[in-house]
């Protein structure tokens, strides 16, 4: 089986390719693997301007979905350094079996954060959803990387008081979802200032950084830009050609959060 390139994004089932990644390779893992909530990309909802929108998300339906996890999170345990973590980003619908599958593979859970963000959406008979789950796991908690002060000195102030790195590092993180700028768009972008706080605490210049569900390429296209090493799959061909060509063109660049919703 030939083996896979660094710094290339592929376009197949992460779970056949991670078989072509060796043993022990991989810094860190970010990832948001899909919903099994019968997620449509052009359901109103999650976008404004619905006809930028590239359809084809590819869903995993809900009785599958314990097996599909157990599934990729085994690739990911083979093929993770010693000393590499991963942030897996879930919501609440199938979270249990993201712990499930986390506990039965032998994954230490180091932080369960919750990422705290507007969803814009009225509700008349329920409360609204503004949270997502992150699990931040590891292989062995003694020689997994954490940079304490990776975005704060130790001694810097924060605004309102208190220390800055102490308050960065409270595990409800409050982050603006983002605007596209381009005239294509993906339906369930991360952020990249979420991204850029699990690079810099959980990694170094030079790593790899892997993304088995790349959407839009977003962890890809943020590693990059913090000079890590990147790698990634995407199932469906047009979001697979839109982060590729991101990546190669930097074209639907990355907004500010000013620019959030
Ligand atoms: C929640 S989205 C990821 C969004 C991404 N984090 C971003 O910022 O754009 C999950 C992605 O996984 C893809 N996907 C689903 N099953 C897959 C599989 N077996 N292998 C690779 N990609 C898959 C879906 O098509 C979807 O684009």
């Amino acid at each position: 089986m030939e083996s896979l390139e660094f710094n290339r994004i592929y376009n197949e089932d992460c779970i056949r390719g991670m078989k072509r990644i060796g043993d022990e390779s991989i810094d860190l893992v970010i990832t948001d693997p899909p919903f099994a909530i019968n997620f449509r990309a052009k359901r109103g909802n999650y976008n404004r301007s619905l006809s930028r929108v590239i359809e084809g998300y590819n869903e995993i339906p809900g009785d599958e979905y314990y097996d599909f996890t157990l599934r990729w999170m085994e690739g990911v345990r083979r093929i993770l350094k010693k000393s590499g973590s991963m942030y897996v980003f879930s919501g609440w619908n199938y979270l249990k079996d993201i712990l499930a599958a986390l506990d039965t593979l032998g994954f230490t859970t180091v932080n369960h954060i919750v990422w705290k963000y507007q969803f814009g959406v009225v509700t008349r008979r329920k409360f609204v959803t503004s949270h997502y789950h992150c699990l931040y796991v590891c292989k062995n908690d003694r020689l997994r990387k954490f940079f304490p002060f990776a975005r704060f000195p130790q001694h810097e102030r924060h605004a309102e008081g208190g220390s800055a790195h102490y308050r960065d590092k409270e595990d409800v993180w409050v982050i603006k979802r983002e605007y596209w700028t381009g005239d294509k768009k993906t339906p369930t972008k991360l952020p990249a200032e979420l991204i850029k706080k699990t690079l810099l605490y959980s990694s170094e210049e030079g790593d790899v950084v892997l993304d088995p569900f790349l959407g839009s390429g977003q962890v890809a296209v943020v590693s990059r830009m913090l000079n890590r090493r990147y790698v990634g799959f995407e199932i469906v061909r047009e979001y697979y050609e839109f982060a590729a060509e991101r990546l190669a063109t930097g074209k639907y660049r990355i907004p500010s959060t000013k620019e959030s919703v």
